[in-house]
């Protein structure tokens, strides 16, 4: 049997990635066979398709670092996972498809009856935006945070999840995503017409107590001036390297220097850089329990992903220009199944 699926077939723009068509391999020992019905699109895959993101395999290869999808064959020895059970895992590349084969100890139950695009996007955006508030973070009620690019897939899971926590929310992001960053409980600031420090100080009075920062670079510097006693910087990702058309290496490096350097200031102020796959790796059993609570929040009517939009595999190109284009609110999947 054939399957389709969007691979990178060199490191540059959306017109990179290319449908192809391959023989779908059988499980192997200990894996599962997922016919995959939705995957997100987020910027990280945007990162792997400029080919600066670590650790990918070769070309060509598909991206796609989240997947919800139903299980179709078990390899030999696989017993705690059923044929037909409705499944998500955090893949990292190989979404983009119509069919991936895991090992089966990767596959985290999703509960019946969740749309398969809102329970995607808890995998990469909510566990992401979860784990930063909860177990690095481990913000407290009332405690003020400002959250760079809140409009974005993560920044509006911190919106929603920090609501919940009882945070008082700033939120970074052009004046046409203003709305949303409101609606979920933040207060936006412009950071492309209004000095975002100046905002800030006269919001808060003496600034905040987390900054969640998806920009490095130099906004790192400016990120940590905000803290007050005691507050926490907690870098994710390195917006500021993809000005333009063609993300800066260096930009990305200096996101490390600057923050190896930050953590030397002896002020009681708290620096880290949050990874989710790393992350993964040093403690399965907090992504597995994370995403769980995050499944049962959804189920429960409690978390409600903003989906920007529902596009068909074939449009993987179409779902880059959007992000690209930084024009998109929340999170976009790719239903590869319809
Ligand atoms: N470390 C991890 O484990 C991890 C996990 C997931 C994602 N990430 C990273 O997190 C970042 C966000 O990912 P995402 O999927 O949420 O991306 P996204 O959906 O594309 O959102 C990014 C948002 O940032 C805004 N933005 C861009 N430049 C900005 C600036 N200078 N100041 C303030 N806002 C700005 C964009 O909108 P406007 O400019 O129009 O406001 C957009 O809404 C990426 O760097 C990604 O690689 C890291």
């Amino acid at each position: 049997m054939k399957y389709k699926h969007v691979v990178i077939t060199r490191p540059g723009g959306p017109e990179v990635l290319q449908m192809v068509e391959d023989e779908l391999p059988d499980p192997k020992p200990g894996e599962v066979q997922v016919k995959v019905l939705a995957t997100g699109v987020a910027f990280t895959d945007v990162m792997m398709r400029e080919g600066v993101y670590p650790g990918v395999p070769k070309l060509p290869y598909s991206p796609g670092y989240d997947i919800v999808g139903v299980v179709e064959k078990l390899g030999a020895g696989v017993t705690q996972v059923q044929v037909g059970q409705q499944v998500a895992a955090l893949t990292i590349v190989g979404g983009y498809s119509e069919y991936v084969c895991l090992p089966a100890s990767e596959v985290v139950p999703v509960p019946a009856g969740l749309d398969p695009v809102e329970a995607v996007s808890l995998v990469l955006h909510y566990v992401t935006a979860y784990q930063m508030l909860h177990r690095i973070a481990k913000v407290k009620p009332g405690e003020k945070v400002l959250i760079h690019g809140a409009a974005g897939g993560v920044g509006t899971a911190l919106l929603e999840l920090g609501d919940l926590a009882g945070l008082q929310m700033y939120g970074t992001a052009s004046q046409a995503k203003h709305g949303i960053v409101t609606r979920l409980g933040g207060t936006p600031i412009d950071y492309k017409t209004e000095n975002v420090r100046d905002r800030l100080l006269q919001l808060t009075g003496d600034g905040v107590d987390v900054v969640f920062d998806a920009l490095g670079g130099r906004s790192l510097l400016d990120s940590y001036r905000l803290l007050r006693h005691g507050g926490r910087l907690v870098s994710y990702g390195f917006l500021s390297a993809f000005r333009g058309r063609h993300p800066s290496q260096m930009a990305i490096a200096s996101s490390f220097l600057y923050l190896g350097l930050l953590k030397l200031i002896p002020d009681g102020k708290q620096v880290s850089f949050y990874a989710i796959a790393s992350c993964k790796q040093q403690h399965p059993d907090w992504f597995r329990a994370d995403l769980t609570t995050l499944f049962q929040l959804l189920a429960e009517g409690k978390i409600r992903p903003i989906v920007a939009g529902r596009l068909p595999l074939a449009h993987a190109k179409f779902a880059h220009q959007l992000l690209d284009q930084s024009v998109t609110q929340g999170n976009l999947v790719l239903i590869c199944h319809a």
